[in-house]
């Protein structure tokens, strides 16, 4: 069978009366980035690994590769790569200590293994590093060989968990360059983040909050989908105080801070433009710039989190 997707349906986890993941539904289609976004404890890593065959759900069901996650666990795990957001290395182990236990793990011969421990050392660009240990590797390294060693098998679907986390930004955007490549070979690949901006760098992807997804869509969709209003983006000195005399006009609805920049979602942009250049001048502070901008992913989850708190705030 060549079916390289994921097909939830209403997947649930509860943890005696407390809800994780509740009636989630969504689709990965083949090849694609498909982003897993959410705040700690949203139900990001229960979901993965309910798809990884690994916890059973409470309720509803998945479709892996083709296989069912309840019925077929075993074949699930055949067609998959799992990276998990702790443990996926053996910290004591060597370089290629690690590479071989998991490509024993996943049946591979020796001549595979050898070609394999190869690519993986070249793609996590360690070459000379193979008796080091794995623990005293700086933590981009150490990510991509977790990536190199869950992919060992060459899987079509891969999960991976947080991959980037503790990891500075210069590594992540090549480990993103490794998430590409691995989309461009066909192979499914579905990531976890907490940070948003990563989330520009997916196909699709989808933000879950409290168990519940909140949005789903392309970055583009999610941009035009959810945000209407013009977006200024100013720069401007005493940014916190412009941002409090902002906020008490009708024209402002909601402002964020980014930086040293101020972003203000307004009703009006004319009149917003010069109640802002009015409220810089009555208050000896200076203007730098007044742009009008497109949103981004970061400015469509900020507003989508924050209307669901003040959802949550209305309900009781
Ligand atoms: N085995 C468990 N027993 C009880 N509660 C659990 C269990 N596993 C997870 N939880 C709870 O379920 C919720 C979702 O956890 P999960 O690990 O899926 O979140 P996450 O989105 O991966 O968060 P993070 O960004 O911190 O990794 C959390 O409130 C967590 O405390
Ligand atoms: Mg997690």
């Amino acid at each position: 069978m060549n079916n390289h997707t994921i097909e939830v349906e209403q997947l649930t986890k509860r943890f005696g009366d407390f809800t994780a993941v509740d009636h989630i539904d969504f689709t990965v289609k083949q090849g694609e980035i498909f982003g897993f976004l959410g705040a700690n404890g949203a139900g990001k890593s229960t979901t993965i690994r309910m798809l990884c065959a690994l916890l059973q759900p409470t309720e509803g069901t998945a479709r892996v590769g083709g296989h069912d996650i309840t019925d077929a666990p075993e074949k699930v795990k055949e067609s998959i790569g799992y990276m998990s957001q702790r443990f996926s290395l053996y910290e004591d182990l060597t370089v290629e200590e690690n590479i071989h236990f998991f490509g024993r793990v996943y049946g591979l011969t020796d001549a595979g293994l050898r070609e394999r421990k190869a690519w993986v050392l070249s793609m996590a660009n360690l070459h000379g590093r193979e008796t080091s240990i794995t623990g005293t590797l700086p933590g981009g390294w150490k990510q991509r060989l977790a990536l190199g060693c869950a992919v060992l098998h060459r899987p079509r679907i891969v999960f991976l968990d947080e991959p980037t986390s503790g990891v500075d930004p210069l590594m992540r955007r090549t480990f993103w360059e490794l998430i590409n490549e691995l989309s461009g070979e066909g192979v499914t690949v579905l990531v976890t983040t907490h940070f948003l901006e990563e989330a520009e760098y997916c196909n699709d992807l989808i933000l879950i909050n409290a168990g519940h997804i909140i949005a789903k869509g392309s970055p583009k969709e999610l941009k035009s989908d959810h945000i209407k209003t013009p977006i200024l983006e100013l720069q401007c000195s005493n940014v916190i105080e412009a941002m409090s005399r902002i906020e008490q006009e009708p024209w402002a609805l909601e402002t964020s801070v980014f930086g040293t920049n101020l972003h203000v979602s307004v009703s009006d942009e004319a009149s917003a433009r010069s109640g802002i250049r009015k409220i810089v001048e009555q208050n000896d502070m200076k203007l730098y710039s007044i742009d009008r901008i497109t949103p981004s992913l970061e400015d469509v989850f900020l507003y989508l989190l924050d209307r669901e708190s003040e959802k949550k705030e209305t309900m009781g």
